[in-house]
């Protein structure tokens, strides 16, 4: 058996968890989510979201892999040998996530790279749909291949299959030690930038005013729960794998707070930025800041660069800034959405890093190449609401029904993290795991479905 690879510390344990949580989900997904889902009053349920089953659930993932010391499959199987294939669901459902993840970042990638005099011209939207993606309106439009796309999309894919071919500790580790305090610093520029900006506090009003008769809408609590496993990299085997590759004494509870609330201080960050910019694209253009609000992708490609094109001095600096921490945010991430495929293979078939990285990169890479055609957007729309309404929640009551229900694994995987860690964790932690998240994630999975199919 080839050894299992390892953090050098805790600190680098602790790094690596909060690259894989900060990514695109922070910058572009959270502001729009909490915009949408009622301002400031959705930090309540979002919070709640948080503590009832964020963190649990990352803690429980935290726990299975140091106490089995496998990858997802095979951390499931020593649990119970009936079980291993929750672990190849969750593997399954992060390589599909990082097929069209990296085509996200290769975008980024591009946008920073015409961020140099403002290349995208004064349409940004048809810049960004036409000139750019090249969409087309046929779902069967496999034609269409974009260099423009596809050239970016290729380097992510040969940088991020370098970085995955060297040991945990030197590939992924390395990478965000250098990625993620710059990320930090880019962060705080855009924040501090954003929020002086003029007409800045009509943008922070839009997104900080609550609306609390947004709490009694279920699909407010949905959309919280879902932003917080998302944001958080929970259900995805992610968090079982790197925590498989940590020292037997290392402390799991505080890491994972720590991994979790620095999560949400990112994105909180993020919004202010990006919403003081909106509020000043809405006092440049006399418009309200509702109508400049645009949604998921149209938000970072389509909007920004209006903001940029307009930025009162150093635009292009602006958009490097803002386009180069969507790309390193999105390139941490990746690598945790790799690293369950490839350590799964080597833990079930005995291969050497490097064989487990070549299926895992090359069979990644290929179906990515799916995207950039001209039907390309459609098939990420289908894949991505697929995964995170249905795949992600079966896969996470799965995992609680395995560990908490069928072989009450529970109460030793709490004594397992009291052990070694330094905050005990009580009762809370095991109600919100066996009752409070199976129930949200049940109420989720009917809400999605009524909302597609009735
Ligand atoms: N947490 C990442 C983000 O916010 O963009 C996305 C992600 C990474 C999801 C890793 C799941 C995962 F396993």
């Amino acid at each position: 058996m080839a050894t299992r690879d390892q953090w050098s510390s805790r600190a680098g344990f602790i790094l690596v968890a909060m690259g894989s949580a900060i990514g695109l989900g922070n910058i572009w997904r959270y502001p729009y989510t909490v915009y949408e889902n009622g301002g400031g009053a959705f930090l309540i349920p979002y919070f709640v979201a948080l503590l009832t089953a964020g963190i649990p659930l990352l803690l429980l993932e935290y726990s299975l892999g140091h106490r089995f010391k496998g990858a997802a499959p095979l951390s499931y199987r020593r649990l119970s040998k009936k079980w291993e294939w929750v672990g190849w669901w969750q593997v399954f459902m992060a390589f599909f996530i990082v097929t069209y993840y990296t085509i996200i970042i290769g975008w980024a990638l591009s946008y920073t790279y015409f961020s140099v005099g403002t290349q995208w011209g004064d349409d940004t939207n048809a810049f960004f749909f036409g000139n750019y993606l090249n969409t087309s309106d046929s779902f069967w439009d496999f034609g269409g291949l974009q260099w423009k796309v596809l050239l970016p999309v290729i380097l992510v894919w040969i940088f991020v299959y370098f970085v995955m071919r060297q040991q945990a500790h030197k590939g992924i580790e390395r990478l965000n030690r250098f990625l993620l305090p710059a990320l930090i610093v880019m962060l705080i520029m855009i924040t501090i930038r954003g929020v002086t900006l003029e007409g800045a506090t009509e943008g922070l009003n839009v997104l900080l005013t609550p609306d609390f008769s947004a709490l009694t809408n279920p699909s407010v609590w949905v959309a919280a729960y879902g932003q917080v496993f998302f944001s958080l990299s929970v259900g995805f085997a992610t968090m079982i794998t790197y925590a498989s590759y940590l020292d037997k004494k290392t402390d799991l509870s505080n890491s994972g707070f720590i991994a979790a609330l620095s999560n949400s201080g990112f994105e909180f960050l993020a919004a202010l930025g990006i919403f003081g910019a909106l509020g000043y694209l809405a006092h440049v253009s006399g418009s309200n800041v509702n109508e400049v609000v645009a949604s998921g992708i149209g938000l970072a490609f389509v909007v920004f660069p209006q903001i940029i094109n307009t930025f009162p001095g150093l635009n292009d600096f602006f958009g490097l800034l803002f386009f180069g921490s969507l790309t390193f945010a999105g390139l941490t991430s990746a690598v945790s959405l790799l690293e369950p495929g490839v350590a799964a293979l080597r833990d079930k078939f005995n291969l050497t890093r490097t064989a487990a990285v070549n299926w895992v990169c090359g069979g990644a890479a290929l179906v990515s190449l799916l995207y950039t055609t001209g039907g390309g957007i459609m098939y990420l729309d289908v894949v991505d609401n697929f995964i995170n309404q249905y795949g992600l929640l079966f896969g996470a009551l799965a995992m609680i029904t395995a560990v908490a229900w069928v072989n009450n694994q529970l109460d030793n995987m709490q004594g397992h993290i009291n052990q070694i860690s330094d905050v005990y964790i009580g009762a809370w932690w095991k109600i919100s795991v066996k009752y409070i998240t199976p129930i949200m994630l049940l109420f989720m999975l009917t809400q999605n479905l009524a909302d597609n199919f009735m």
